[in-house]
């Protein structure tokens, strides 16, 4: 993923060499890659080649890192550390920073669109990362319920909707257009978006436990944030133990939808599984 993402970014010292250089920072400072690594193991259940899916794959990992890089701005969550690394606000200031989430949010579409790939699929692919990372349902308009909901006491079907919104479904995304950009066929693709939708889900009850149960130093960014900034979490509403077994009732349901690919599916499984047992 790596290799591919260095290719497929401007290079450094194309001019604004500033804008190349704090996308590239962002992107290199080390995230664990689980969107574009299970974008290419869906993709890899269709068809065992999968060199294709890295485009998908590299496009949905700069709209993550943009997501991260507003993310921890100061207007929203106003961190300092993300990747392990200061945050791209503190490297490079605040005006660099949002032209930098803006930038890796458009190449991600060049990027998807330039699939070599046949157009059915290219459209199709661009249409499930487009609606994911939007309002409606997606991953912008979680972000705004998300901070809109800090110090307030919500109900379980907003925090749901906030994290299905805001996390899970740009992790829907990436197994869908992997699965897309395969060829897979609709009711497989039904069957996928449901996987993807639940395990994404499930990370994100994962990330608001390891909040308050890591450090800063294991996670590579601000821990114990979410209780300081009164974010809505499910350890804020069910407490760490039932925040545990949600996560798990969710990771077991999504390998469920996997069932019909059977031994196909043995990677994306595992992987599932890890997602809910990371500690970082
Ligand atoms: C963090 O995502 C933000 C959330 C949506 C929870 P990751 O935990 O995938 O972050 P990186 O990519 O590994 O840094
Ligand atoms: C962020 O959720 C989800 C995004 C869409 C970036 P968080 O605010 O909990 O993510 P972290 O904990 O800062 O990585
Ligand atoms: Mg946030
Ligand atoms: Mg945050
Ligand atoms: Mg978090």
């Amino acid at each position: 993923m790596d290799a591919a993402l260095e290719k497929l970014l401007p290079a450094a010292e194309t001019p604004p060499t500033s804008i190349h250089g704090a996308m590239r920072y962002s992107v290199f400072a080390g995230g664990k890659r689980i969107r574009p690594i299970l974008c290419l193991e869906a993709a890899r259940i269709f068809d065992e080649n999968i060199s294709a899916a890295l485009h998908p794959a590299s496009g949905i990992e700069c709209i993550h890192t943009y997501s991260l890089i507003h993310d921890d701005l100061p207007a929203l969550d106003n961190d300092d550390l993300r990747r392990g690394k200061p945050t791209c606000h503190k490297q490079f200031g605040e005006a660099t920073a949002i032209l930098a989430g803006d930038a890796l949010l458009t190449l991600a579409f060049e990027l998807v669109g330039a699939t070599p790939v046949d157009a059915e699929r290219r459209v199709a692919m661009l249409t499930e990362v487009a609606t994911a990372a939007g309002t409606v349902n997606g991953m912008v308009g979680g972000q705004m319920a998300d901070i809109e909901a800090e110090g307030k006491r919500i109900g379980a079907k907003m925090l749901e909707y906030i994290h299905r919104s805001k996390t899970a479904a740009l992790i829907r995304a990436s197994v869908t257009a992997g699965a897309l950009c395969a060829g897979a066929q609709a009711k497989d693709v039904t069957r996928l978006r449901k996987f993807g939708e639940t395990i994404g889900w499930a990370f994100q009850v994962t990330d608001d436990i390891l909040d308050v149960e890591e450090s800063s130093a294991a996670l590579g960014k601000t821990a114990g944030k979410d209780i300081a900034q009164q974010k809505a979490t499910y350890p804020a509403l069910y407490g760490l133990p039932r925040s545990h077994e949600i996560a798990n009732e969710l990771a077991t349901k999504a390998i469920a939808a996997l069932e019909p690919y059977a031994e196909r599916a043995a990677r994306l499984r595992e992987i599932a599984e890890f997602l809910v047992l990371r500690r970082a």
